[in-house]
């Protein structure tokens, strides 16, 4: 399926539309399938979307959250993609707290987390799948075209069997689902604003270029791939 790319003059704009597409697609997922199996990405973009969502009337009990990557911190830590979430969106709504499955950073090891992580995930979706297909999958995209914790020229690029790996940020290491993970979503949506991300994105959207080098090159679900871009991160691409 052919990417969508709308592109909203500023990042209120941006989350302004996220918010009423991601509204949408987790009631039509309800409605179709009977639950919303929705990741969520961290970084700083999608913060007002989650804080507007906080507003939002959702069947809350159809509704299950997940991360899509983490940072390998204590689930109070300033950097952590789980306090971000529900100190914006999460702690402020009538979600069953068995519903929300963030990554279990206290585990021994990055290692023994994402390995976890991917029970956890083999519990909600079932064994009988080779990848789990998310509802819905929000990303991001870092002005170095990663995405999730899918770092440029890293072992996890290369993953096509787990479903969660050990991403690597400098020395830092992260909490990643896999691409074949990504890829299977019925829906990914991409937010992404600010001029830092035009090199990137132009080399993402260029009909060549490196997917070692610019990992959200690597995202093309057999589902939808939305991108919603501000007028700043999209000057470079092809009108
Ligand atoms: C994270 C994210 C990461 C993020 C990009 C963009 O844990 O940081 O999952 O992939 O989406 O780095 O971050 P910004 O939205 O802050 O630019």
């Amino acid at each position: 399926m052919q990417p969508t790319v709308e592109v909203l003059s500023d990042k209120p704009a941006l989350v302004e539309r996220a918010t009423v597409l991601v509204i949408e697609r987790i009631k039509g997922a309800i409605a179709a399938r009977g639950r919303c199996h929705l990741s969520l990405a961290g970084g700083s973009t999608p913060k007002p979307l989650y804080e507007a969502l906080a507003k939002a009337d959702l069947p809350w009990a159809s509704l299950y959250i997940y991360w899509g990557d983490e940072r390998f911190v204590p689930a109070d830590h300033a950097d952590s993609n789980d306090r971000m979430v529900r100190t914006a969106w999460l702690n402020h709504v009538p979600i069953p707290a068995d519903h929300i499955f963030p990554v279990p950073t206290a585990a021994g090891s990055p290692e023994a987390a994402a390995e976890q992580y991917e029970q956890t995930l083999r519990q909600s979706f079932g064994e009988g799948t080779a990848f789990p297909s998310f509802d819905i999958i929000l990303l991001g995209m870092g002005d170095d075209g990663h995405t999730a914790s899918l770092f440029p020229h890293t072992p996890v690029l290369q993953e096509q069997t787990r479903w969660v790996g050990v991403g690597k940020k400098d020395d830092q290491p992260r909490i990643t689902l896999t691409v074949p993970v990504i890829n299977a979503a019925q829906t990914v949506i991409f937010l992404v604003a600010g001029a830092n991300k035009q090199t990137a994105l132009s080399q993402v959207f260029a009909p060549e270029a490196d997917a070692d080098v610019y990992p959200a090159r690597r995202v093309q679900p057999d589902g939808q791939l939305i991108w919603l871009l501000d007028e700043a991160a999209s000057k470079g691409l092809p009108t």
